[in-house]
């Protein structure tokens, strides 16, 4: 009985001993009560070594004493079925939220109306731009009352004195609990050193419970002070905000400090610690006749003021601020302490180990600069291109040289007007820069561009011309985060599907995987076919429509998922003979089809070759920004099947992303999904160049358009050329795996656009065809077919 209370004992939060004691007294005497109070002692405590010990204990003991109490499982009716909830997508507003990321530190100020303008600005002043969120309480009406028109103020209407810590507790843990790792609470009458208590939470690990502080009365107490102020851990906080109510009525001292201490005590167990985790939190009582200017300087007690994290009383602003730039001067001595430090120590380490610099060593040239990749194999080398002041050498593996124009001219020019302004002022102007003889260049995504560049200089002292070879490096600049509105993957996607009577059947299997892939598993989309008649093909109303089939199939599938608000509808168009589309004809249907949508409908142009995948859809509507981005994936292509394929690799059903089998073809821009509010603004840019379409009869004038040149030197030939040349909205372009698209026989129109676009249609067809290696090998085998035929 001794050793069951003993565990017991040691099983439970100290601070309760009493209660507890008791309780297991209670255990131990009635065998009957056992279960019963045994649960209770274990639902308090589940969870630290010594209660599994107890428990183990205990119920080999009850085991033994009580079989008659075994307990009996009731399985009628059992089990019975979960009911399932159909589970619908709800995303939090903020990633933050669902990944559970916290901002560090919160700090809480008690403070009031008649010092609200003196203490709580000089602490705004002095804390609020070093912690994540400063907010003020007061004990007043509220600020309307107070005129006060500043933001983060708190107010209570609760005359009761005592409770007023309690509602700052109240109202952080109602509005502020998820969002903030630790909580620190003070007075306004308390200067803070904010720099150093952020460096203090940033080091404590967040799974501990913290219950920190100073200033305590005496070493007995558990309780610190509010006016030094008091550290809690969020899951603290979150403890101590399911036992406010017992808190409240318990709130009988006319201290604070220790009602908030026993609240907390209670809540957690744990008393007020003055360090945690080897960090020490201290503070500093100021005397009442303190002189900041004098005795600030001379103070015999300096270590003990510097390694405060807090000093009170501080009672006018002025003392604030200058406590404040006192403090700010010591840390700034400080960081220049350390940055010395660590100069001394990065020239050290390059000259000591002139050998392991060269590889190993994470001193690089320039000293401080990132090492830059270093290859894993020897396919990972990065290149090094040459160049001279006319062009690039060897510039891809397509061409021998490339002219330098542009971006890159001016990067080469800018390089060599540094270098040759370094040279002559190193030399007082006895080298005179002559010409270039030639460099490279590396660009290292790691670290930035690096060149060697040779260069002839004129001696002016004996007239000879010298050679000098620099090494010249240009690191990065900073990561930038551009913050963006917000999106959810909860938005409605119309595709929408322009369909020719010979992508007919293409067009159908679109719809089967429409229908598998959003309309069953009730992705939010809706699909919109745009049935393109040419006049060579049976029309509308006519009893051998060509799109027939289509239609009936969409109207079939439409019925099947009423329920589910997919639908397939269609709209038809018009169009001259196939042979004259060129791009220009997308301008046409999203003219036609963007009317059909409200404004802030969501918009992705499709064709029929494509697999649907969902995360593509997810990332169409991530990537799709109203009023602010557009979307234009890069595909990736199948190659031509009868290159690609044979009988030992049949075509598969699901194209595999795999270089052999086809391609990220970056000149595909037919894909795009904007807004259609977005679409209508930025269309009425071009249309003077390009004619707006409201009726099929306009489209023959759009599709005769010659003259497409936007503001002189942009070229508009599709909706892509669109965005990208008016430049009212961002355009993201990227790879994406989720798009790819089957195989399709393009064809090049020579009479419609311009030979460029001709061109481009050309190498886009060419590209498309296959691997480099496989086509090499089809043209082997033919040449030496050929060579048999000529032999025989
Ligand atoms: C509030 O303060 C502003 C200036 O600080 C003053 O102009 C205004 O009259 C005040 N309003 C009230 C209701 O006292
Ligand atoms: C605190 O300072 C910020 C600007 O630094 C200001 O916008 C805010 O109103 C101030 N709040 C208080 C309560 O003084
Ligand atoms: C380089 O210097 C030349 C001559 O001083 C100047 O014309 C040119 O604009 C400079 N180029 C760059 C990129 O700074």
């Amino acid at each position: 009985m001794k050793t069951t209370m003993f565990r017991c004992f040691y099983a439970h939060c100290r601070q309760n001993t009493y209660f507890i004691i008791g309780l297991c007294i209670g255990i131990s005497i009635s065998l009957l009560m056992t279960p019963i109070l045994d649960n209770d002692c274990l639902f308090n405590k589940a969870h630290s070594f010594e209660s599994d010990h107890f428990t183990k204990g205990r119920s080999l003991n009850s085991e033994s004493e009580s079989d008659e109490y075994k307990p009996v499982i009731n399985l009628a009716g059992k089990p019975q079925k979960a009911l399932k909830t159909p589970q619908i997508l709800m995303r939090p507003r903020y990633y933050s939220t669902e990944l559970g990321i916290r901002e560090k530190l919160f700090v809480g100020v008690l403070t009031s109306p008649t010092t609200l303008e003196s203490r709580a600005v000089g602490l705004n002043k002095t804390v609020a731009h070093l912690v994540d969120k400063l907010m003020f309480f007061i004990d007043a009406p509220g600020p309307q009352k107070l005129n006060i028109s500043m933001p983060g103020i708190v107010g209570f209407s609760d005359s009761r004195k005592i409770l007023k810590p309690f509602h700052m507790l109240k109202y952080i843990t109602d509005n502020h609990m998820g969002d903030f790792d630790f909580f620190f609470l003070v007075k306004d009458s308390t200067y803070i050193k904010a720099r150093r208590l952020y460096e203090i939470v940033q080091d404590i690990s967040v799974s501990e419970d913290v219950h920190a502080g100073s200033g305590k009365d005496d070493e007995h107490t558990a309780f610190c002070s509010l006016d030094a102020g008091l550290l809690l851990s969020n899951s603290v906080m979150q403890k101590v905000s399911s036992s406010l109510d017992w808190c409240v009525k318990n709130a009988f001292s006319d201290l604070d400090d220790a009602n908030i201490g026993r609240c907390v005590l209670h809540a957690t167990g744990i008393p007020c610690q003055d360090s945690v985790q080897g960090q020490q939190l201290t503070s500093f009582t100021l005397s009442e006749n303190f002189n900041i200017y004098q005795d600030l300087y001379k103070l015999s007690e300096e270590a003990k003021l510097r390694a405060a994290l807090s000093l009170y009383p501080v009672l006018n602003l002025a003392d604030v601020f200058k406590l404040h730039s006192y403090f700010s001067k010591v840390s700034l001595v400080e960081a220049k302490q350390d940055i010395s430090l660590l100069r001394k120590f990065i020239a050290n380490a390059s000259v000591s180990s002139p050998v392991r610099s060269l590889q190993l060593s994470p001193v690089s040239w320039p000293i401080g600069t990132q090492r830059g990749n270093i290859p894993v194999s020897r396919f990972d080398i990065l290149r090094w291109d040459y160049f001279t002041n006319k062009e690039f050498c060897l510039d891809s593996d397509f061409s021998n040289s490339k002219k330098l124009r542009g971006a890159d001219k001016l990067d080469i020019e800018y390089v060599l007007n540094a270098t040759i302004a370094k040279i002559e002022s190193v030399t007082n102007g006895q080298l005179q820069f002559r010409r270039l003889i030639d460099g490279y260049r590396k660009f290292d995504p790691s670290r930035g561009l690096d060149y060697q560049i040779e260069m002839a200089f004129k001696d002016t002292s004996t007239g000879h011309e010298v050679l000098k070879r620099l090494e010249v490096f240009k690191p990065l600049g900073k990561v930038e985060v551009i913050p963006m509105p917000y999106v959810t993957e909860n938005n409605r996607i119309n595709l929408v599907l322009p369909v020719e009577a010979v992508t007919r059947d293409q067009a159908k299997h679109f719809m089967e995987q429409y229908a598998r892939i959003c309309m069953e598993k009730r992705d939010k989309t809706f699909l919109m076919l745009v049935l393109l008649y040419d006049p060579t093909v049976p029309g509308k109303g006519n009893k051998d429509d060509v799109f027939l089939d289509v239609k009936q199939m969409a109207l079939a599938l439409s019925d099947r998922h009423k329920k589910d608000g997919n639908k397939i509808a269609w709209v038809s168009i018009k169009v001259p003979t196939r042979t004259e589309h060129g791009s220009l004809l997308e301008f046409a249907i999203a003219d036609i089809v963007v009317k059909k949508f409200s404004p802030d409908s969501l918009v992705l142009l499709c064709q029929p070759n494509m697999e649907i995948r969902q995360d593509f859809l997810n990332r169409v509507r991530m990537n799709t920004i109203q009023e602010w981005q557009v979307f234009s994936p890069i595909p990736f292509s199948e190659f031509h099947p009868s290159i690609v394929y044979s009988t030992s690799f049949p075509r598969p059903l699901e194209l595999d992303i795999n270089k052999n089998y086809g391609h990220y073809d970056s000149h595909h821009t037919g894909h795009i999904a904007f807004y259609t509010k977005d679409y209508s603004t930025v269309r009425k840019l071009v249309e003077d160049i390009i004619l707006p379409v409201n009726t099929d009869r306009d489209i023959n004038l759009l599709l005769a358009t010659k003259q497409k040149n936007f503001n002189g030197k942009c070229f508009l030939h599709d909706l892509y050329s669109m965005f990208v040349c008016t430049g009212k909205l961002h355009v993201l372009r990227a790879v994406e795996p989720g798009l790819r698209l089957r195989f399709r026989e393009c064809v090049c129109p020579p009479s419609s656009g311009s030979p460029y676009e001709y061109q481009q249609c050309i190498d886009s067809r060419a590209n498309n065809l296959g691997f480099r290696n496989q086509l090499a090998h089809l043209i082997l085998d033919y040449q030496a077919q050929q060579l048999q035929k000529a032999s025989m």
